[in-house]
């Protein structure tokens, strides 16, 4: 069974480019995104990851920490965060965590359905990571989960634009419509009745009795 929406992120203790990580003093009390890449000094992952180091304030502004995964180890992840840099022209300044012994692949089900563990030689090609991204919640529990293959690049403009209405749905009787950005309005959840939300919310916007759109409280 893979990682479930709400499920509490595991925890684990790894070494990454910024030291030693112990996953739940690292999440302290806000946002996260963990994302995983097959393998370091390869193209498509050299595009995503020169994508996150140029989003860094857009994650600050989020107030949401950043951690790339892969099987490589931190001297690679050292090296090639130079490449990065010269490709993205912005740093990447969050940390990357050496997943070489595979614990966080395999408590995060970052893994095809094809990998292999040779019992000896075992090279990051048998075992690269696809691509997934998690976003956990102030509580550490799993808000939204995503995988692409490996022949398949990441939108983050659209994991920020998810995180924004992750962030702007948590806790509030809100839900987002399809292709939501934020300053659009939002939907007012089944669960309060329309005079409440009216009420609540002020005029709503009534497409269907269960459709019901609301300005985004400020
Ligand atoms: C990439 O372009 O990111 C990539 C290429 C081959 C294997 C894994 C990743």
């Amino acid at each position: 069974m893979g990682i479930r929406i709400n499920d509490i992120a595991p925890d684990f203790t790894a070494d990454s480019t910024a030291g030693t990580i112990h996953f739940h003093e690292w999440l302290a009390d806000g946002y996260a995104i963990v994302f995983s890449h097959p393998r370091d000094f390869t193209p498509v992952c050299t595009t995503e990851f020169g994508a996150v180091a140029q989003l860094a304030p857009e994650f600050a502004k989020r107030k949401t920490k950043v951690i790339g995964v892969s099987v490589d180890s931190v001297e690679d992840h050292g090296k090639w965060k130079r490449d990065i840099e010269a490709f993205a022209g912005a740093p990447a300044d969050f940390p990357i965590i050496d997943d070489t012994s595979l614990t966080v692949a395999k408590a995060y089900d970052m893994l095809p359905a094809e990998y292999y563990l040779p019992a000896e030689g075992r090279t990051p090609a048998n075992t690269a990571t696809v691509r997934t991204v998690y976003i956990i919640g102030p509580d550490k529990k799993v808000r939204l989960t995503m995988t692409y293959p490996m022949s398949v690049g990441r939108n983050f403009a659209e994991i920020l634009r998810a995180l924004d209405a992750v962030q702007a749905t948590d806790g509030v009787p809100f839900a987002t419509p399809a292709n939501w950005v934020p300053g659009q309005d939002v939907i007012v959840a089944l669960s309060v009745p329309t005079e409440d939300a009216k009420a609540k919310y002020g005029e709503l916007d009534i497409k269907l009795p269960y459709l019901r759109f609301a300005k985004r409280p400020v």
